[in-house]
């Protein structure tokens, strides 16, 4: 195992739901139980213990049992994987929505559907790392342009397509970003994408639920090129696994030829009926993204108020960058102590020298962990 600095070691916490959909119970480094108001989960819409998603839950294990006991070829497959496929198609006006465990093995099978080993591969430098797997798992080369940098984009593509007529490139990007909270300029992306005859996958991840119309994603009523959109149960959607919303051809290669599809036990049912339940509720519910915005706006403009560096996007992900491992590790025990749990994010999760805290906007969040972050963040 190589080296690791002390400041960068990962100890693994265990937490136990709060009484409050808010609130993680833990112990602290003197062996205490402490109650901390959660700043970092992903569970953007307070869903993961919502009666109805545990509900649906609970009649699927009665029905369908714990899990799928095959891959979905096999026996795996059950009404409730065609129903929330076809949900979700209907939602992102897709023509096919195709489930996967994770959206790590999600991302993984896009690039592999999208790319051979001649397949040149321009990525936004801060995609997430099951992409960058992907496409070393490809063989393709693997080229980077600047965090949402169009101009370095649009040089890569020209160059790519001058040197390899033949090889249409493939354009990787997230929508939200995880770690910088920024919103890729998607349509100008995918315009570039159009004018290049490239293809284009991008992970929504973090703003199927949020972002976008609706919640419906960055990228929803785009025309674009061929492309991908890869999204996560695990966090607005409160339960787990992921998909991939496609076109129907690039769909049908995806069944056929796709191992990450073919060769898995398929989604857990509970999990699927969960979801199906969430998506029901983020549909009857089409405010809840631009209340979120709202909240994270008024932290943001706190935050620059008392002297920060305004931190950069517009969604629920608040990245306060502290530059050093220490620091970002000293403001995640001095909010620890004001009863908040943040994580201090460090390399290689993120670039060097950009440590930072990342702050988790959630629907239920109590307006007081805001006025706490503040108390601390305004005593530097
Ligand atoms: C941008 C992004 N893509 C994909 C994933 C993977 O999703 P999952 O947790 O469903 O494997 C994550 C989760 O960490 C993520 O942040």
């Amino acid at each position: 195992m190589p080296e690791i600095p002390n400041s960068r070691i990962r100890k693994l916490r265990t937490w136990v739901p709060g009484k409050r959909s808010s609130e993680l119970i833990g112990v602290d480094e003197n062996q205490n139980t402490i109650t901390l108001i959660d700043l970092a989960s992903n569970d953007y819409l307070d869903l993961a213990r919502h009666p109805l998603l545990i509900e649906a839950a609970r009649k699927s294990l009665e029905i369908d049992g714990v899990g799928s006991g095959g891959s979905r070829f096999i026996t795996g497959s059950r009404n409730i994987h065609q129903r929330l496929e076809k949900k979700l198609a209907e939602w992102l006006d897709r023509e096919t929505v195709l489930l996967y465990p994770s959206g790590f093995q999600a991302n993984l099978a896009a690039v592999l559907a999208l790319t051979d080993r001649h397949t040149p591969v321009i990525c936004d430098r801060l995609i997430h790392h099951s992409l960058l797997v992907g496409v070393k798992a490809s063989g393709a080369k693997l080229i980077r342009f600047k965090h949402n940098n169009l101009s370095e984009l649009e040089r890569l593509l020209k160059k790519s397509r001058q040197s390899n007529p033949q090889k249409k490139p493939l354009v990787i990007t997230e929508s939200l970003f995880s770690m910088e909270g920024t919103t890729a300029p998607i349509k100008e992306i995918s315009k570039l994408c159009i004018k290049y005859d490239s293809k284009l996958l991008i992970d929504e991840a973090h703003a199927f639920g949020v972002m976008g119309p609706e919640g419906r994603g960055e990228s929803f009523g785009l025309k674009e090129p061929k492309s991908i959109i890869s999204g996560t149960f695990g966090k607005a959607f409160g339960s787990g696994g992921a998909f991939l919303a496609t076109d129907k051809i690039t769909g049908e290669n995806l069944i056929q030829n796709c191992g990450a599809f073919r060769y898995t036990t398929a989604l857990a049912p509970p999990l699927c009926a969960s979801a199906l339940v969430a998506l029901n509720l983020i549909e009857n519910n089409p405010g809840w993204g631009r209340e979120l915005k709202e909240k994270s706006r008024a932290l943001r403009d706190k935050l620059s108020q008392i002297g920060w560096q305004r931190p950069l996007g517009g969604g629920p992900i608040i990245s306060i960058l502290l530059g050093s491992d220490e620091s970002a590790i000293d403001y995640q025990k001095r909010l620890e102590e004001e009863g908040l749990l943040t994580v201090a994010i460090r390399p290689p999760t993120v670039p060097e020298g950009k440590s930072r805290l990342r702050v988790i906007i959630r629907r239920n969040t109590p307006i007081q962990a805001f006025e706490r972050l503040i108390k601390v963040l305004n005593n530097k």
